[in-house]
């Protein structure tokens, strides 16, 4: 019999099926939300819609524009779309990406051509970003040559505008902020980042990657969110998820420029090869027709007021969550984050060890690493949890209390 892989005949659906269904075995029991993030599941009627969407254009191609003008509208009237929700007007641009790392990645790329073009430097290109800042840049700066220069937070966790202001020298092409952090869920200053930027004539950008679709709605209900988007003077790129509180399918982010004279750095063109012009906007070639067209869905069937209520439903999570969490003394949550991603830790317990208590108990934990803390991005599904979260966790610090549960090594990795 053989071993291989790839099958000499192929199997029916029957079989298949099957084995997909039996693939998940191990994976996290995400739909009874013990997943701290990954996924972003908002209702089954939304489910439905980006589902009917995608599969609507499942085989289409925005690769090409001449063969699909459909996605080409589909992919411009969601730009336009965020640029409403972020306070641009008419002079936005950008386009749809496969995620928050591709559309960081054209933001750093879009700088240094941008400056490359009108004032280039004399050394190495350097990024100024906040410590809390995402991996991305580090990675999209490995990938050019570019160096980043991390800058200590303040003691709130959000990015130390004046620190930053002196890092900043003649080779500095790109400031950033995020909105909110990823670590710790918090809000950078971005309009003092603005002012910053302004002052020393630099490229401002606001990674929105998690907060962009929801934080305006979490505003709108009356919870204080600072301004942070094309509203606020200085800020001259924004990135935004849409596959993330978007609630649009995977791979869907949008990447934005306050006006065609940054965004015309963005694109790529060739034709020194036998088929002659080869010219994309983006970083990936071949690009999902079904992930614009259910972004363009979801974008249209929640509307503002279906944020709005999706909102408000995660900021009612975190109000039960957080309610739980200080009612257990040897814990305590971590800064003042404005949406639904926060931490908590604890000052007489390893909350590693916590996390591996959970663990046992079957949640995948979040662990963050500076300060050590348990990591929460919630979404809608996670209201299903609350209550078994609460109770596992009294029991779990108990565990640790009584030093019944040590961290092990592999409950650090992210
Ligand atoms: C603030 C922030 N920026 C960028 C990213 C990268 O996004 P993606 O994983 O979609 O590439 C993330 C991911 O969590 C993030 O939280």
């Amino acid at each position: 019999m053989s071993n291989a892989m790839f099958p000499e005949s192929g199997l029916e659906w029957p079989e298949i099926e099957k084995a997909l269904h039996s693939f998940r075995d191990a994976d996290v029991d995400w739909r009874h939300g013990r997943a701290p993030m990954y996924i972003f599941w908002a209702s089954e009627e939304v489910l439905e819609v980006t589902k009917k969407a995608y599969m609507e254009y499942f085989s289409e191609n925005a690769l090409g524009a001449r063969a699909f003008p459909s996605l080409v509208r589909m992919e411009a009237e969601v730009v336009r779309m965020a640029a409403e929700i972020l306070g641009g007007d008419e002079s936005v641009r950008g386009n749809m990406t496969s995620g928050g790392t591709e559309s960081i990645f054209l933001a750093v790329k879009t700088a240094r051509d941008y400056r490359r073009a009108t004032r280039p430097v004399r050394g190495t290109p350097n990024l100024v970003v906040p410590y809390s800042g995402h991996p991305a840049y580090y990675k999209a700066a490995h990938y050019m040559d570019l160096e980043v220069r991390p800058v200590p937070t303040r003691d709130d966790f959000r990015a130390d505008v004046d620190a930053m202001a002196d890092a900043i020298d003649d080779d500095t092409i790109f400031v950033l902020g995020s909105a909110p952090s990823f670590s710790l869920g918090v809000f950078d200053p971005i309009e003092d980042l603005g002012r910053l930027a302004r002052e020393r004539d630099l490229w401002l950008h606001v990674d929105a990657c998690v907060g962009g679709f929801i934080a305006p709605h979490v505003r709108a209900l009356g919870y204080p969110v600072p301004a942070y988007d094309f509203s606020v003077p200085g800020v001259t790129s924004i990135s935004a998820d849409l596959h993330k509180l978007g609630f649009a399918a995977k791979p869907a982010s949008t990447i934005l420029y306050r006006d065609e004279a940054h965004y015309r750095h963005q694109g790529y063109e060739f034709d020194a090869w036998p088929r002659g012009v080869y010219k994309v906007p983006t970083f990936t070639g071949t690009r999902p027709g079904g992930a614009i067209a259910a972004a363009w869905a979801v974008l249209k069937f929640l509307g503002a007021a279906g944020y709005r209520e999706l909102a408000r439903q995660i900021m009612d999570v975190r109000a039960r969550l957080q309610a739980g969490i200080r009612a257990i003394p040897e814990l305590e949550l971590i800064g003042d984050p404005e949406i639904g991603l926060f931490c908590y830790g604890s000052p007489s317990l390893d909350i590693r060890s916590v996390a591996e208590a959970m663990s046992r108990r079957g949640w995948l934990p979040g662990i963050n690493a500076d300060p050590p803390a348990i990591h929460l991005f919630l979404v809608p599904l996670h209201a299903v949890m609350v209550d078994d979260y609460l109770a596992d966790l009294g029991v779990a610090v108990e565990e640790v209390r009584s030093g019944r549960v040590a961290a092990k090594p592999a409950a650090l990795v992210y």
